[in-house]
């Protein structure tokens, strides 16, 4: 095999929360395998990830915990950060786009694009939250998603079926920050005018060709990626704004910019680029070298960030020029958790850290199990229950059963030292057949990004080793035919030393553990395959159980602590960052009585409620139409918030607010007093 070069990304995390098995079943797990094999074949490898720590995703977190953007990339670059490294995840470098260096580096990126005339500026009319005094792109805005009906799309994408949208795309637009329904204001961004690119982008998803050259195998992308790029394109491209009106970010650097950044799916895969300059710099390397060249360039992601990677930041690459394009984009689907899908909101999850935390030594067993499942061309589940039954069935009883026995049996019969192969039988021969095909097959699978089947080859390899000492027996053999049970010793101690090579990608501590058990190591897979990788007379040592059997009370625990966080579920918002006494005397609450209430037309959430506030008689728009209708309200004593200036909704002037208690699920309920007080009474 020839040695090639490749740049390896895994998708920036979101430093909004911890990681999931999702996420490492999807993206981190099989890059790390990846990865693994490469530097195992002598390529030439940079493995590059980061945080994410941009964007809406960041600032609607700190938003809902009453903490500062800042505070939040901060808390959770370090948990993913540490989790990545407990988990044994294989990273040259795990960078921040929040570091200088990255800063720089993606306005120097947008100034080279800027000066080859790449982007529009273009002045245009866009979703505006009047409460809030903000643009809404992106994730600030939901509605209905014009393709699947969803009613959870994001003003940037929707996560349900993955197209890309346009905040004028989404059916009922709604601001994610104050729950309005937008008006429109004016402002300029630079644009992506994307509508140019279609023709080569065609040529090169579907046939690899960019300018007439041969860039990359298309027929090893897989499908879903390019069903999705060209579902895209087909459905004809358009311009998309490559900055946004927000304070967090990446500054926009040309004059006349004051109050934008750059949109954060043009800085982040930008980070891909920044962290390998950190890296080069901390190793004396040229960063260059890993992104120009015959390198290949290999993206792996969630197939929700497919167009980002395979269609707008190849733009971006090819737009600035010099610059290499993705080789592969290998996307994974989603993995749902029993029965349901990951839900962060929800805790609907199992949290890698956490998994680590109770369960330090069962690293393998994990990774084992999520790349039996891996989501590669559909989405996948995790249970505990086949948790339990790959583990118990498949690592304990062949693969452990295997190694345990073949290593116990020579210390037994030959004090730990290899015994010499005799006369080989036709049995012999078709297992040492086997032996030499499997690394073969497990590579191509590896080169076809296909590590579900990889790793099962790898297993068929105990396999084949744990039916070849059930079928010799050699524990019975051993009292007529000693000589005999020297070759099948022989070949049972290859087979495990052929195991300690072909397993490091996938299980690595398991591997390390197994050239520890028989004093053998090599991290060259050109040495697998081969029958005298252990001479005789060498020495082994004395085993020790390779996976202990998952009980029934770890899954039943698992499960139950699953169940509840469905139940006690606290999907309620954490408490908000302190007020001043000043701020919260300066609110005039009162109890009002509603007197009058009917349905705002065209607003099926709205009532228009005439309210005796004790003071005056005034109008109130209420958000709570779904929840009670006019005639169940009037009469009834509630809670009024005077003093908000007064606003017109739906085209009626209100002027305060009612306050309402909302529950887990979203009901609504009054606040009326419990005892029989009247209109007018303040509340303090
Ligand atoms: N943070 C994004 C997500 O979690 C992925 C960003 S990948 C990058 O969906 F290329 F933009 F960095
Ligand atoms: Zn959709």
């Amino acid at each position: 095999m020839t040695k090639e070069k490749f740049t390896v990304t895994a998708a920036l995390p979101y430093a909004n929360g911890p990681l999931h098995l999702g996420h490492v079943a999807g993206v981190y797990l099989p890059s790390d395998i990846f990865v693994r094999f490469l530097r195992m074949n002598n390529h030439d490898v940079a493995f590059i990830c980061g945080s994410d720590e941009h964007g809406a995703a960041i600032t609607l977190r700190a938003k809902k915990e009453g903490i500062t953007p800042e505070e939040i990339v901060e808390r959770y670059n370090g948990i993913i950060g540490k989790a990545f490294n407990d988990f044994g995840i294989s990273f040259d470098i795990f960078h921040r786009t929040s570091s200088e260096i990255h800063h720089e580096t993606a306005q120097e990126f947008f100034k080279v694009l800027d000066n080859k005339r790449q982007f529009t500026k273009e002045t245009s009319e866009q979703y505006y939250d009047e409460e809030y005094n903000q643009f809404l792109a992106d994730r600030y805005i939901t509605g209905t998603c014009p393709s699947c009906k969803d009613d959870g799309a994001y003003g940037d994408q929707c996560e349900k079926c993955g197209s890309a949208l346009s905040p004028t795309d989404l059916i009922n637009p709604k601001s994610t920050l104050s729950g309005n329904t937008p008006v429109m204001r004016t402002t300029s961004h630079w644009y992506l005018p994307m509508q140019n690119h279609e023709q080569w982008l065609k040529e090169w998803v579907n046939d690899g060709v960019l300018d007439g050259v041969k860039q990359h195998d298309a027929s090893k992308w897989r499908n879903q990626v390019v069903g999705q790029c060209m579902s895209w394109i087909d459905g004809g491209l358009r311009p998309r704004a490559m900055t946004r009106d927000l304070d967090w970010g990446v500054k926009v650097p040309v004059k006349g910019s004051d109050g934008k950044v750059l949109y954060v799916w043009l800085d982040a895969p930008i980070g891909y680029i920044s962290a390998t300059k950190q890296w080069a710099i901390d190793n004396n390397k040229n960063w260059k070298d890993y992104w120009t060249g015959d390198r290949k360039l290999v993206h792996f992601i969630g197939k929700d960030n497919i167009v980002f990677h395979a269609i707008i930041f190849p733009i971006l690459l090819k737009a600035h020029g010099d610059l290499i394009l993705p080789d592969n984009v290998p996307a994974y689907a989603f993995l749902n958790l029993e029965g349901d899908k990951f839900s962060t909101s929800r805790n609907w999850a199992v949290w890698l850290h956490e998994y680590i935390e109770r369960y330090p030594d069962k690293i393998d067993e994990l990774k084992y199990v999520l790349t039996s499942i891996a989501p590669e061309t559909k989405d996948s589940e995790f249970t505990w229950k086949e948790y339990q039954t790959r583990i118990n069935s498949e690592l304990a009883d062949i693969l452990g059963n295997f190694v345990n026995r073949a290593l116990v049996l020579t210390q037994k019969y030959y004090d730990g030292k290899v015994p010499a192969l005799g006369e080989l039988t036709d049995y012999d021969s078709d297992v040492i057949a086997q032996i030499n095909a499997i690394p073969g097959k497990i590579s191509a699978l590896s080169y076809k990004y296909k590590f579900r089947e990889a790793q099962a080859e790898a297993m068929n390899l105990a396999r084949l080793g744990n039916k070849y000492l059930a079928d010799m027996e050699p524990w019975k053999l051993v009292k007529t035919d000693p000589v005999r049970v020297e070759t099948i010793m022989n070949i049972a101690l290859q087979i495990t030393a052929n195991l300690s090579i072909v397993l490091q990608p996938f299980l690595p501590e398991t591997a390390e553990k197994l050239s520890e058990f028989l004093g053998y190591k090599t991290s060259s897979w050109g040495h697998a395959g081969n029958i005298d990788l252990i001479s005789v007379g060498h020495l082994t040592n004395k085993p020790s159980i390779l996976f202990q059997k998952i009980e029934d009370s770890l899954v039943e625990t698992e499960i139950e602590k699953l169940e509840a966080t469905k139940t006690v579920e606290t999907i309620f918002d954490p408490q908000k960052e302190d007020a001043s006494f000043d701020e919260f005397t300066k609110m005039d609450i009162r109890l009002g009585t509603i007197l009058e209430a009917e349905k705002v037309k065209k607003a099926d959430k709205l009532l228009k409620l005439i309210v005796d506030t004790g003071l005056d008689t005034r109008t109130i728009v209420s958000g709570i139409a779904k929840h009670y209708s006019p005639e169940e309200v009037v009469g009834k004593t509630v809670t009024v918030l005077m003093n908000l200036p007064p606003r017109k909704i739906r085209g009626v002037e209100s002027q305060g607010m009612i306050l309402m208690a909302e529950d887990a699920n979203g009901n609504l309920s009054f606040m009326s007093p419990e005892k029989a007080f009247e209109a007018g009474c303040g509340i303090h």
